[in-house]
């Protein structure tokens, strides 16, 4: 039967008419001064405030006993016993599975799920203590490159990793020969991390990085790039020095945990990884047993299904107020919408409901001076997910305070409303406020405590896709543009625009017309 269809689901849909409309927050907590604890979520090293969200108690539930209608428990537990999740690819989903039994035994035996991890681990320790490495270049796009870049800015302030990392996600050649210029070949270390290897952006780049490396004369410069890929032999035909093998069944998005986690264990060494994936492990372990109330990926699942699909609110701000979690908004943008920005279920059907929302955001305080208006004073109601984090790693005086501060103030502003202290001009200075957020508190930002937070994102992105009745594990939508492009760059060398629609006709011949040809050669300086 079609979600939608469910008399579970149909009793929400009558519920969410009041919550779009006259229910109203600051009368619910005049209603119900527990509400603060009655919202409050605990779970490894993230406790959330649910409570500034528009629902209640009765919404709660009902969404809880909509999920087990959907059988939620059991599919979680395929999802953690490593089955095929993932019908359209025919794959499991093995992110907490590699992670669980890493955690098992970190120290073997041989096992297809976690060797890539461990000889990722060793080859990290090895490029640590090597004198004649002092930077390590990380070629790799999407799930490939986004959660290392995180979790190295978030996590390597104070591991005493000697080596400069750096990221190149990119086709854009700027990206990549800002990173270049001014590196010296014979002690720069290139990662190239394709699941695939086919991504045209990543082949592209470690294509000139190899020539960047050769026009430098460097001898043995296979030496200098480290492959990490589910495809090994296409990587070392393609002359790659060392190939650590990640599983098919890790999803690209998912793959943090895998051997594409090689510049965090360089940044925070084989210990402080496994501190990452020790958090993240913990994160599971509640996912997995936590009852589907008191559980966190769950109740987030919910509340995106509850805001997306019910309430209509067709984004969500990802308001992270630490700079260490600055990519954190790029982060969750390809975790959720990659995952479940579709719109047929698992039968292939088309869905006459909304499914993920938009995931946008910038650190705190930033968004303030540049998105918060919109959020407090514009016409369309989105939530704001913060996330802070209570002991800073800094010592200088005032800052976290005004930094907590303002996340607070900002998430009471959008809940409270009213008029600004001092506002002479009604209506251009009032907040109308009931406008909702969620508080996701860190005690310290920690290899552990970040690791719990990923895996709490990945879990909440599975627990509305369950609900949604669609596959998060897929991603078809990527291939056509992938497609595409390989024929118009074909085309832009042949200057060939035969049989294209007006529009791309058009926008070839203003390409063509560059002075220095598309396409021309070249290594960077
Ligand atoms: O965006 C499409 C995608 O396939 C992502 O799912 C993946 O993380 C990224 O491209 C990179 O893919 P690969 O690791 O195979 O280069």
């Amino acid at each position: 039967m079609r979600h939608d269809q469910l008399p579970a689901w149909q009793a929400l849909r009558e519920q969410s008419w009041h919550y779009q409309g006259a229910f109203d927050l600051r009368r619910a907590f005049a209603k119900q001064p527990g509400r603060f604890e009655a919202f409050r979520v605990e779970a490894p090293h993230v406790v959330a405030d649910l409570s500034k969200n528009l629902w209640d108690g009765p919404v709660l539930d009902a969404l809880c006993a909509l999920a087990d209608t959907l059988q939620l428990p059991q599919k979680r537990a395929a999802l953690l016993a490593g089955e095929v999740v993932n019908p359209t690819e025919g794959r499991p989903a093995l992110h907490a599975c590699v992670r669980g039994r890493w955690a098992e035994a970190p120290d073997g035996p041989a096992d297809p799920w976690t060797d890539g991890l461990r000889d990722m681990l060793a080859l990290a320790e090895a490029v640590r203590a090597d004198p004649e490495i002092d930077h390590v270049v990380h070629l790799g796009i999407g799930g490939s490159g986004l959660g290392p870049e995180l979790a190295v800015q978030a996590l390597a302030a104070g591991h005493g990793a000697r080596q400069r990392l750096h990221f190149v996600a990119n086709v854009d050649g700027h990206e990549l020969q800002e990173v270049l210029s001014g590196l010296p070949p014979q002690r720069t270390l290139f990662v190239v991390a394709s699941k695939s290897w086919s991504t045209a952006e990543t082949l592209q780049n470690a294509r000139t990085a190899q020539a960047w490396m050769q026009a430098a004369g460097v001898p043995q410069p296979e030496r200098h790039f480290v492959a990490i890929s589910a495809k090994a032999e296409r990587a070392r035909a393609m002359g790659m020095g060392r190939v650590l093998h990640m599983p098919d069944g890790v999803g690209g998005r998912f793959s943090l945990w895998s051997a594409v986690g090689l510049p965090v264990a360089v940044a925070l060494g084989a210990a402080g990884f496994a501190e990452l994936l020790a958090g993240a492990v913990e994160m599971d372990r509640h996912f997995a047993t936590a009852p589907l109330r008191h559980n966190l990926p769950v109740c987030l699942g919910l509340l995106d299904v509850w805001n997306s699909t019910f309430l209509g609110m067709s984004s969500r701000c990802v308001a992270p107020y630490h700079h260490g979690l600055r990519r954190l908004p790029a982060y969750l943008q390809q975790l959720e919408m990659e995952s479940n920005g579709k719109g047929v279920c698992l039968q292939a059907r088309p869905l006459p409901y909304t499914t993920t929302a938009a995931v946008w955001g910038e650190p705190g305080s930033n968004g303030q001076h540049a998105f918060f208006q919109w959020l407090h004073q514009g016409t369309q109601r989105v939530p704001t997910e913060f996330t802070v984090v209570r002991q800073p790693r800094h010592a200088l005086p005032g800052h976290h305070e005004a930094l907590l501060a303002n996340a607070f103030g900002q998430a009471q502003a959008l809940m409270q409303g009213g008029m600004a202290s001092g506002a002479q001009l009604p209506g251009h200075q009032d907040f109308p406020g009931n406008r909702p957020s969620t508080m996701l508190l860190l005690d310290a930002l920690t290899p552990r405590s970040l690791g719990a937070l990923l895996a709490m994102h990945e879990h909440r992105v599975f627990v509305a896709s369950v609900v949604w009745g669609i596959n998060c594990f897929d991603q078809w939508g990527v291939e056509l543009g992938k497609t595409l492009a390989l024929d118009l760059q074909a085309r832009m060398r042949r200057q060939d625009w035969v049989g294209l629609d007006a529009s791309t006709a058009g926008l070839m011949q203003w390409a063509a017309q560059a002075r220095t040809p598309v396409g021309a050669p070249g290594v960077p300086a």
